[in-house]
């Protein structure tokens, strides 16, 4: 997230820049599938956060997180009523029936990517699934709203409704933004819309080439948080649960491309040519 509107343009990025973010992307997403298989009742946030460096530092990538603004660690670890950027310890253990979103950002060449995704620690209750449920299609319809010629507006409208319509609310003091070669860059990107609060966001018209962290953080009672005397971890203030998922996406002319999706077939060569992006690899199932 991003905690200030930054008025300055958005930059659009180069062939390889893009493939940098691609490849920061892909070691992102196998880093949260091997993690998954650690994450049961017992486990420390800390056990989390050394096996998810070590799979980034063996991969060739960096940790975007750790030293940024001075955050200690890889992984942020946000379960049930955190909101996000809760600090790895040893002294917090999984149990059954936790919801825990982990983020988690890296550094190819110089270029940052950043992924969270929130995981159902053993069976959970219907509540917590439908709650990661709608946050997740939220997630995507904000994605699909991320074409050449659109506006962040729409990208924040659509999450909104999705999260609004199905009786949650969204966070407010916290956003997606832009991302590339400073982890943070402009423009942010609100999941809700209320333009007295970032009026020269909602406005910037996206453009090919530009890439975004789009990322609904909701709550599902009231959207207002408190910081933890850390000063780091955000909690819901009324103690009820927040689930958040993000993906690091290029606006193209056709279909959005996910850069935070596991290497695979097809994802190791050079991008696409340019306009045949509607064709291209913008879906979950790559
Ligand atoms: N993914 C988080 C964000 O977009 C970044 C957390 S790193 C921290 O804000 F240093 F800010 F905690
Ligand atoms: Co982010």
């Amino acid at each position: 997230m991003a905690r200030k509107g930054g008025g300055r343009q958005p930059t659009c990025k180069s062939r390889a820049e893009l493939q940098a973010m691609r490849e920061a992307g892909g070691i992102l997403a196998g880093a949260l599938d091997a993690l998954e298989g650690l994450l049961r009742p017992g486990v420390t946030t800390a056990e989390l956060d050394r096996s998810t460096e070590e799979y980034i530092r063996a991969h060739g990538a960096t940790p975007s997180f750790k030293g940024l603004y001075g955050y200690p660690a890889t992984i942020c670890c946000a379960p049930n009523d955190v909101v996000v950027h809760g600090i790895p310890d040893t002294t917090t253990v999984l149990r059954e029936g936790d919801i825990l979103g982990i983020d988690v950002g890296a550094e190819v060449r110089g270029m940052h990517a950043d992924l969270t995704r929130t995981f159902a620690i053993g069976e959970v209750s219907e509540r917590a699934k439908r709650l990661m449920e709608k946050t997740k299609e939220a997630l995507a319809a904000g994605i699909a709203q991320a074409v050449e010629g659109a506006k962040v507006q729409d990208i924040s409208r659509t999450i909104q409704e999705i999260v609004e319509g199905a009786g949650y609310s969204v966070i407010r003091d916290l956003t997606g933004h832009g991302i590339g070669r400073r982890f943070h860059e402009p423009p942010s990107i609100p999941n809700f819309v209320a333009l007295s609060q970032f009026p020269e966001d909602y406005g910037v018209r996206l453009r090919r080439g530009m890439t975004l962290a789009i990322e609904p953080m909701v709550a599902e009672g009231a959207f207002r948080i408190v910081r933890d005397p850390d000063r780091w971890t955000y909690r819901t203030a009324d103690g009820k649960l927040s689930a958040h998922f993000e993906h690091t996406v290029e606006v193209t002319r056709g279909a959005p491309r996910i850069l935070t999706l596991p290497a695979g077939p097809g994802r190791d060569c050079e991008p696409r040519p340019e306009g045949s992006g509607a064709a291209g690899n913008g879906g979950y199932g790559s």
